[in-house]
């Protein structure tokens, strides 16, 4: 099973996950330092020091990409480090990111260059945040302060990764931070944040002319768990407008649609909505990253064994009753359902019901409880997946869609957010003892798929 030649490989990390040293060469606080503090926000109270260590040891992970043959390296812009408290430049912030980039072309990989994920300064969280709509221009500043300095030798940027995130999480349910539980808030940032992105879009254009340009969105396939429900119907169409619509008709289409506008009108979701807005959101892309973990199978009856969040207020704002119904399928350390074919479908949907635009796998990848195996880590559920989700996107491609590339999530074990370290991601082992990085099986597998730019017949596996 090939891949189409020049379809990008590589490896995925986020700034605040991996780097560690969070006080120095001027980096100030992000809404994720301060949430860490926040008592039984994050799992066994961890933090983002010394995560990895990544900013002390970028050279030893360069090299072991190299090692792996990676051609491409997904990683993101600490904001705070560049502009420390939304401030002026922060010329040592960028100095690193600039070591990284220089490295990394050293080595033949090619830089991938996301703008935010998620290290919002605290010092304009103290301000309003992402419901504030001052955030989307500062973050125009901080974009262009990266594009000066790294816009002439990194071709590939996204604006931001997974902004149903940002919003949702971290100002719907609070389980990311900010940690605010606020439906109006949470509108708010919605469009704040699909501001942004076309206001950083303006900036990659501006200084980076000749680069390839988009945004990363994470999407669900949303399933009612009983078709032939009208209740579980409405519930999936809900469900389906606030994770994958809402963001991408403003962003394809230049529009809101129509049913999530009405679904939110009690939340206001219009009155943030100037003039020109939508014509700066919807700015032509080159490219649309996905991130792909599960499908969602929901109902508007939960039986007592449906996953359902009844400790917090829900994300999904306007949906009265909702549960997870689980499909039987293995699950992995997240708790998440396998659905490699769920996959398939976010494709072939972006491509039958989108303009048809470039398509990336930004992230794909899971936690498992990896198992040590005479010193080297057995992993055979991370390669089964990885596997069986290539196949997914493999099918994608062979029903035309047009996807050039696939990161996997993620290149180290690191910090997962409120799971804090106790989730394992990497294809690469990091002992938090002593900061050792080892290859996993799954490590050595992706390192050979790369090569033959292909699969290894299923029953080889
Ligand atoms: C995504 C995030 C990424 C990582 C994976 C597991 O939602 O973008 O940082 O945490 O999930």
């Amino acid at each position: 099973m090939t891949f189409p030649t020049n379809f990008v490989w590589g490896a995925a990390t986020a700034a605040f996950q991996i780097e560690g040293s969070t006080t120095v060469d001027g980096r100030t606080d992000s809404i994720w330092d301060t949430f860490c503090r926040v008592p039984g926000a994050v799992v066994n109270g961890d933090t983002g020091e010394p995560a990895v260590d990544h900013y002390r040891r970028m050279r030893e992970d360069v090299r072991l990409m190299a090692d792996l043959g990676l051609p491409a390296y997904r990683f993101s812009v600490a904001w705070p480090r560049v502009r420390p408290d939304a401030g002026p430049v922060n010329s040592a912030g960028l100095d690193f990111y600039e070591r990284l980039v220089d490295t990394l072309l050293e080595h033949d990989i090619t830089p991938w260059v996301t703008l935010y994920h998620w290290d919002l300064p605290q010092t304009l969280e103290d301000q309003g945040g992402w419901a504030n709509r001052e955030t989307a221009y500062r973050f125009a500043e901080y974009a262009e302060s990266v594009l000066v300095r790294l816009g002439d030798r990194v071709s590939n940027w996204t604006t931001l990764n997974e902004p149903y995130c940002s919003a949702f999480l971290g100002y719907g349910n609070g389980v990311h931070a900010p940690g605010r539980t606020d439906p109006r808030a949470t509108v708010a940032a919605v469009h704040h944040l699909l501001l942004a992105h076309g206001l950083g879009l303006a900036a990659i254009r501006a200084h980076a002319p000749n680069a390839s340009a988009g945004v990363t969105v994470n999407l669900y396939p949303v399933r009612p768990a009983d078709p032939d429900s009208p209740e579980d119907v409405e519930v999936a169409r809900r469900v389906d407008g606030l994770q994958n619509r809402i963001f991408l008709d403003p962003l394809l289409r230049g529009a809101y649609p129509e049913d999530v506008l009405a679904d939110l009108e009690p939340f206001g979701l219009a009155d943030h909505i100037a003039a020109s807005d939508l014509q700066t959101i919807s700015a032509p892309l080159d490219l649309l990253g996905v991130n792909y973990y599960t499908v969602h199978n929901v109902t508007a009856r939960p039986e007592p064994t449906d996953r359902q969040n009844t400790d917090r207020p829900s994300e999904w704002l306007g949906v009265e009753t909702i549960g997870f119904r689980g499909l039987n399928r293995p699950r992995t350390a997240m708790d998440w359902e396998v659905h490699p074919d769920g996959l398939t479908e976010v494709l072939l949907r972006l491509n039958r019901e989108y303009p048809k635009i470039p398509l990336y796998i930004t992230e794909n990848g899971a936690a498992y409880h990896d198992s040590v195996v005479d010193g080297g880590i057995h992993d055979p559920d991370r390669v089964a997946f990885l596997d069986g989700h290539l196949r997914a996107a493999h099918a994608a491609l062979s029903a035309g869609v047009d996807l050039r590339g696939y990161f996997c999530w993620s290149l180290l074990d690191n910090f997962e957010w409120a799971e804090g370290y106790a989730k394992r991601f990497g294809i690469v082992h990091v002992d938090y003892e002593t900061q050792v990085r080892t290859p996993k099986l799954s490590a050595r597998w992706y390192s050979q798929v790369v090569r033959d730019n292909g699969l290894p017949a299923a029953e080889n596996l």
